[in-house]
């Protein structure tokens, strides 16, 4: 826990311009600074950086917020590692508050363990590389594979040689209790409590191509590494150490940030070397799963880098497997905003053989012809149902429930429902009737996510909505009082912090750009969610009313009451209104400024499309709220 005026004091000693400008090429533009935004592909520049509000903002993607966000939404770390990386870069100490003598210097033992172990891989992985020079045999087997030495070296390959105790020759102690932790080393008779004197200790990685994986901050973490003929196993990876965990992190995320950026999405593929070929035939935003099926934490982490995601699959049943288990992954993200697709490659390939006899431009064409998210789930749903009969269309309905419940509240849902409705053969009131008391019956919160043999936390983004939070509501009937939606949208924040999470990028700009006293009551929240994860209303209201660093309109919020009735569809109506206006404003500024150019038109279109969609989902919204 790092204490707030600590945060604040981080950030007046800190110039957002300066720590942008270290990743973003800034230009002067009036007061403010100008650039291509990071978080978009983009030709012509909207990225705005304020020195006098101490902010950055998209005029493109509506990427926003401050030094820190743009340390964690940029980089990918975690708010504590951004304010570590702050604080070392002003000279600043982070206290560590609350935390006994104890806990702190196991805090600090535990980070410097870490510390070495990245530490003990880098040193091997640059002998590793130092050997691949070395061995003709290994060169050739890439030479053949079809890798040049740039590519090579920017994704650090190298070579382990034949031999028990290659690394004895690069670390001083072969014993050193880190090569065992980091799995560099395995320790034979360890396990049975053999005397130090009779274990065994040995490389484990001998006679292998040498890919090292790399955190996002470009830290070695493991290795996997491939025999170079025939063997078993093909490839061995690390184990799970303190610093590598294979569920969260995706080979290659490090290299491709650039190519993300620079391609608008990123190609989630299944090997080392589907990685590796495709950056080098022009595909340098691929990453890789490590030999394990794509997880939510898989998904979560590559958002922070790019709202559009293609997955690839190999043309086989496990490709198939492999694929569902994505789209499980995939659903609880798929916001409006964000999309992904599904490629399925010829049963033979997988990406780097498709590349290497196709070609790029084949390849590309596979990628926009990927499947959608949409129809994939509608396929899911329909393995082995025979959609002719009743039976088998009651079937297909039954496995896309949970599948459909997984989905964000949004307008991708609804048209889902709608789709499933239609493919089922019942109407959509139906649907949703049948739906809902199924799930009044069945009591168990859980039951649904384990039907699939996965946990689900209460919080676990993938957990059903509508029944959750119709059987929170204690009185039910009770309606919120009319204030105005930007009250009401932030009192509900304050009442349920962790709905935050659950509202698009845009959403949260909207939010942000609330005059006072909304606007800077929300940045307080959202930074108080960061620190301390949500906190009930009666201890947010203490903590609000004490920080005098907010204006007093800001601070007045905590005399009021946080909507304890609400439901996050009352929420995602409060925005709507809020969305509304802001449409409507800029429609009529639009019509005011005789539209002419075609890009003008295009907007209004845009726009009004937008209210269009909008007006709709209110209308549902409210029909909704008052049933329940
Ligand atoms: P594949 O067997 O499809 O290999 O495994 P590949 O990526 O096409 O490799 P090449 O082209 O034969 O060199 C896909 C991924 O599964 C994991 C690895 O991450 C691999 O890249 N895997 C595979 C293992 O972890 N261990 C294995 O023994 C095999
Ligand atoms: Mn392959």
């Amino acid at each position: 826990m790092i204490p707030h005026g600590f945060i604040q004091d981080l950030l007046s000693r800190t110039d957002v311009v300066e720590v942008v400008g270290r990743h973003v090429e800034l230009k002067k533009a009036g007061i403010n600074f100008k650039g291509l935004c990071p978080f978009h592909g983009e030709k012509t520049p909207s990225f705005i950086v304020s020195p006098s509000r101490q902010t950055y903002h998209c005029f493109g993607c509506g990427a926003h917020g401050d030094a820190l966000r743009f340390l964690t939404e940029h980089h990918g770390l975690s708010f504590i590692e951004a304010v570590k990386d702050l604080a070392q870069s002003t000279g600043m100490v982070v206290p560590e508050d609350d935390a006994s003598p104890a806990e702190r210097a196991q805090a600090a033992q535990q980070r410097e363990r870490e510390s070495s172990l990245s530490d003990v891989l880098t040193r091997a992985s640059e002998h590793y590389r130092r050997q691949l020079k070395g061995s003709p045999r290994a060169v050739d087997y890439l030479k053949r594979r079809g890798l040049t030495g740039e590519i090579a070296l920017r994704y650090g390959l190298g070579y382990a040689p034949e031999g028990w105790r290659g690394l004895a020759s690069v670390f001083p102690r072969y014993d050193d209790p880190l090569l065992a932790e980091s799995g560099l080393v395995i320790v034979q008779g360890a396990d049975e409590g053999k005397p130090e004197a009779e274990q065994k200790r040995y490389d484990r990685f001998r006679d292998r191509i040498m890919f090292p994986i790399r955190n996002v901050k470009g830290e070695v973490i493991g290795f996997g590494g491939r025999v170079l003929d025939q063997g078993e196993p093909k490839y061995l990876n690390s184990p799970e150490t303190p610093v590598f965990h294979k569920g969260r992190e995706l080979y290659g995320l490090f290299e491709a940030r650039t190519g993300l950026r620079q391609k608008g999405y990123a190609l989630v593929t299944e090997g080392y070397m589907d990685v590796v070929a495709l950056a080098q035939l022009g595909f340098p935003n691929a990453v890789a799963t490590l030999g394990t099926a794509c997880t939510d934490d898989h998904v979560s982490k590559l958002l922070r880098f790019t709202e559009q995601v293609v997955f690839s699959f190999d043309g086989d049943a496990a490709g198939r497997r492999a694929a569902g288990r994505a789209l499980e992954a995939a659903l609880p993200y798929a916001s409006d905003t964000r999309s992904f697709r599904f490629l399925f490659l010829p049963p033979e390939h997988d990406p780097d053989s498709y590349i290497r006899a196709n070609g790029a431009e084949a390849f590309e064409a596979q990628v926009r012809a990927a499947v959608p998210l949409s129809r994939q789930l509608l396929e899911h749903a329909a393995i082995d149902c025979d959609l002719a009969t009743a039976e088998g269309r009651a079937r297909m309905l039954a496995q896309a429930r949970p599948l459909w419940n997984a989905l964000p509240e949004g307008s991708l849902r609804l048209q889902l429902l709608s789709e499933l409705a239609r493919a089922g053969g019942v109407p959509v009131p139906e649907l949703t009737g049948l739906w809902q008391s199924q799930s009044t019956r069945d009591r168990s919160p859980r039951r649904e996510a384990d039907d699939d043999g996965r946990p689900a936390s209460d919080d676990a983004p993938g957990r059903p909505r509508w029944r959750r939070e119709a059987a929170a509501r204690p009185t039910p009937g009770r309606r919120v009082a009319p204030r105005s939606p930007e009250d009401r949208a932030v009192q509900m924040l304050f009442g349920e912090p962790a709905w935050w999470d659950r509202l698009d990028p845009p959403e949260h700009h909207l939010l942000h750009e609330l005059a006072a006293p909304h606007g800077p009551a929300i940045a307080w929240l959202e930074r108080d969610l960061a620190e301390h994860g949500p906190r009930p209303w009666a201890v947010l209201r203490q903590a609000l009313a004490a920080d005098d660093s907010l204006p007093a309109e800001s601070r007045a919020l905590a005399d009021g009451d946080a909507l304890p009735d609400a439901c996050f569809e009352d929420l995602a109506a409060a925005l709507g209104l809020l969305r509304l206006r802001e449409l409507d404003a800029a429609l009529d500024r639009l019509a005011a400024s005789d539209i002419s150019s075609p890009e003008q038109i295009a907007r209004y279109r845009g726009l009004s499309e937008e209210r269009r969609l909008l007006r709709e989902r209110q209308r549902e919204l409210s029909q909704r709220a008052p049933a329940d």
